[in-house]
């Protein structure tokens, strides 16, 4: 059993047991730290920054979600450092990625008061919305590369490993191996990967299709529609019924 071991959150002493994170740590003392990467059923991968707090005594600040707490430190949530460092990732973000759909980015956006004109004319990550399968479309123009679909579909729940990335640097993307079809990879359309996406680049089909326009009347025409690779998806004009 773990031992218990104390540490100053924002001046409030804390106990957690050892092991736990700096996020679980601050979460003990009433500390709202944002997270965006980071979700509690996934192994976190420590990649957005979003979740950084100030440690003294340390040189760099700490993700939250993967630092572990140690007895007798004493942390800072929110002090000037931190609140800079998350203004300037949350604005490089929203620099790169269409953040529409995403109202928990948004929020942080306002919060952080972060502006991505900061980095000058805006060039955004724009991909092809890819919709070749009857459960999901993706648009990777929505995406910020938090890795959770590929968590997901891989060792932290679904065990198929449909999704990896493919690309570099500006360009990277989560895509299937070899960029097949969805129907063509291993996919089982379990639903998992949408459900942790945070930012709407996965959305179940009829969602997606009903946020464009379509009626009810035209989704039913959908589902009778062959979906295979050889008949691609149905344009907007196509999916009229008789
Ligand atoms: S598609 Fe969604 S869950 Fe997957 S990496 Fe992009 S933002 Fe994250
Ligand atoms: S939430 Fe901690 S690095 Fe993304």
């Amino acid at each position: 059993m773990a031992e218990p071991i104390r540490l100053v959150v924002d001046g409030q002493t804390v106990t957690v047991p050892e092991g736990s994170t700096l996020l679980a740590a601050a979460q003990a003392a009433g500390r709202e730290v944002p997270t965006v990467c980071y979700h509690e059923a996934l192994t976190p991968p420590g990649l957005c920054r979003v979740c950084v707090v100030e440690v003294e005594g340390a040189r760099t600040l700490q993700a939250a979600c993967v630092t572990e707490a140690r007895a007798g430190m004493t942390v800072h949530t929110r002090s000037p450092r931190v609140e800079r460092a998350r203004r300037t990732t949350l604005a490089m973000l929203a620099s790169a990625t269409d953040l529409h759909d995403a109202p928990a980015l948004q929020a942080l956006l306002e919060d952080y008061d972060a502006d991505p004109a900061v980095f000058g004319p805006v060039a955004r990550r724009s991909f092809p919305v890819v919709d070749d399968n009857p459960m999901y479309v993706r648009d990777y123009g929505q995406c910020i590369l938090c890795w959770r679909c590929v968590q997901a579909c891989a060792t932290d729940a679904q065990y198929v490993f449909a999704l990896t990335l493919a690309g570099r640097g500006f360009h990277t993307q989560v895509s299937t191996a070899y960029d097949v079809a969805m129907p063509e990879s291993p996919c089982v359309f379990c639903g998992q990967c949408v459900a942790v996406c945070p930012t709407g680049a996965l959305k179940p089909r009829r969602t997606y299709l009903l946020e464009q326009g379509y009626t009810p009347a035209e989704l039913a025409h959908y589902a009778a529609v062959d979906r295979s690779p050889a008949h691609p998806p149905p344009t907007r004009f196509e999916a009229t019924v008789d």
